[in-house]
């Protein structure tokens, strides 16, 4: 139990590496002070523009890969075959993705780590985070809300994790779940600007 816990420790210090943070200040903004005020992808975009949103794409995809191989590295049994999803994997990955929403090193306000989890998903079953991307695509594309296709995807990811046929062991269960979780959780104020009917859409 405790290489689990340390993996997710050391993906909690590289997630707070908030790359939303660290782009705007390099722009000479702090993106949480405008547009939604979320240090994430989608706020640097509507703040900053495309190319320091690029910088965060990135950034966060490359934060969630490098926590994944942090915990693969850690993790024993995978490499004996005893373990069908790597724990270690998952832990340094839901690290990740809390440092990333609650980051050390900046006041603990960060973004709402949707693209960190999905990197995640993605290291762990390619396949299911394709899918998640899929959906997202068609709710932003028939919405134009991001955060409505954020949390349908997140939601998908989970029901999809129970399907036998992906054959997932029940860490990746947990995982999926907490992490939609916290993404809705994350997306509260999001959610009811949806309801009212005030969400901002987003422009091409
Ligand atoms: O993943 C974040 C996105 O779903 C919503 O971002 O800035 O519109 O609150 P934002």
């Amino acid at each position: 139990i405790l290489v689990p816990i340390a993996a997710l420790a050391m993906g909690y210090l590289l997630g707070s590496l908030n790359t939303a943070v660290i782009v705007g200040k390099i722009y000479g903004k702090d993106i949480r002070s405008h547009g939604s005020q979320s240090a994430g992808l989608t706020n640097t975009l509507r703040v900053l523009g495309k190319s320091a949103a690029t910088f965060v794409l990135v950034g966060d995809i490359i934060k969630g890969v490098i926590a994944c191989y942090i915990g693969l590295f850690l993790d024993v049994n995978f490499y004996s075959g005893e373990a069908k999803d790597s724990l270690c994997l998952l832990t340094a990955g839901a690290g990740a993705v809390i440092g990333h929403n609650w980051p050390v090193y900046f006041r603990f306000e960060g973004g709402k780590g949707a693209l960190t989890a999905v990197s995640v998903v993605f290291m762990a079953d390619w396949f299911i985070a394709l899918l998640g991307l899929g959906f997202f695509v068609i709710i932003v594309v028939l919405t134009r809300y991001v955060s409505l296709g954020t949390v349908c995807a997140t939601l998908g990811i989970v029901a999809i994790s129970f399907i036998p046929v992906f054959g997932h062991s029940v860490y990746f269960n947990i995982f999926a779940f907490l992490m939609a979780i916290m993404v809705i959780f994350r997306h509260r104020k999001n959610i009811q600007r949806i309801l009212s009917g005030t969400e901002n859409k987003l422009t091409f």
